[in-house]
């Protein structure tokens, strides 16, 4: 799979690059890549933004400059599958976009800056706006990364053991409820006791045990 991210500030992403589980889909022969919107911008001294029409605060990160970004990274006609922009008001991330879009050959990851991005974008420009929750962050930069780790995750090598990203909250395996609770040594701290059923040894009682707690994880959340 190939990841591109289009950002004013791809050093952010220097920590997220470096990660065991991205590396591990890299080295598998995946490519993230970035691009600045200020390297390929037509305007004069690296201008990316410009004052809304209609007033107000804050500058609009510009259309030609997005589009003079995407088609400079694309003149090979490489073109992604799905580019997604990172918006507050865009289709809240969940596990099964996630799996969407790692089924995807090819995506890029358009990060917004300052008071946000011209419509234009959306209307003319991309095939998805997401949203990674209903707050509002600086920049599309860490909304990118959380799309990118929701998504490498999926891919294969990504983490060291296979069955990790199967049966893991929201997963079709767990009919998309929040996974069980888990429990490691020692059995007993503080008084505080490991639930008796995972130190039985029935496989088939905790099988049970962890689903029933699933399902009522997903009504108690419900609930709140
Ligand atoms: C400061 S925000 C713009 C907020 C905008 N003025 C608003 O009120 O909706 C700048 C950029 O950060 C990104 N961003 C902020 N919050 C986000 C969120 N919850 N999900 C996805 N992207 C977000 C978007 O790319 C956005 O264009």
């Amino acid at each position: 799979m190939r990841i591109d991210v289009f950002t004013l500030f791809p050093d952010w992403f220097d920590w997220f690059g470096g990660q065991r589980h991205v590396r591990n889909v890299l080295e598998g022969g995946s490519e993230l890549r970035f691009f600045n919107y200020r390297d390929s911008t037509p305007l004069g001294g690296g201008q990316v933004d410009d004052a809304p029409y209609g007033g107000g605060a804050g500058m609009v990160l510009r259309v030609d400059v997005v589009d003079a970004a995407l088609r400079a990274a694309y003149e090979d006609g490489r073109e992604p599958s799905r580019v997604v922009l990172l918006a507050p008001s865009g289709r809240r991330l969940d596990d099964a976009l996630a799996s969407d879009l790692a089924g995807e050959p090819h995506i890029a990851l358009l990060c917004g800056r300052y008071e946000g991005v011209d419509e234009r974008v959306s209307e003319h420009l991309v095939t998805d706006a997401v949203s990674v929750g209903p707050y509002v962050l600086s920049g599309g930069e860490l909304a990118a990364m959380v799309v990118a780790d929701a998504v490498m995750r999926k891919l294969p090598g990504a983490l060291g053991h296979a069955d990790s990203a199967v049966e893991e909250s929201f997963s079709e395996a767990l009919g998309g409820a929040p996974e069980y609770p888990h429990y490691t040594r020692p059995a007993s701290y503080r008084g505080w006791d490991v639930p008796e059923v995972l130190v039985s040894g029935d496989h088939g009682r905790v099988r049970e045990w962890r689903l029933e707690q699933s399902r009522k994880r997903a009504t108690s959340r419900r609930e709140r």
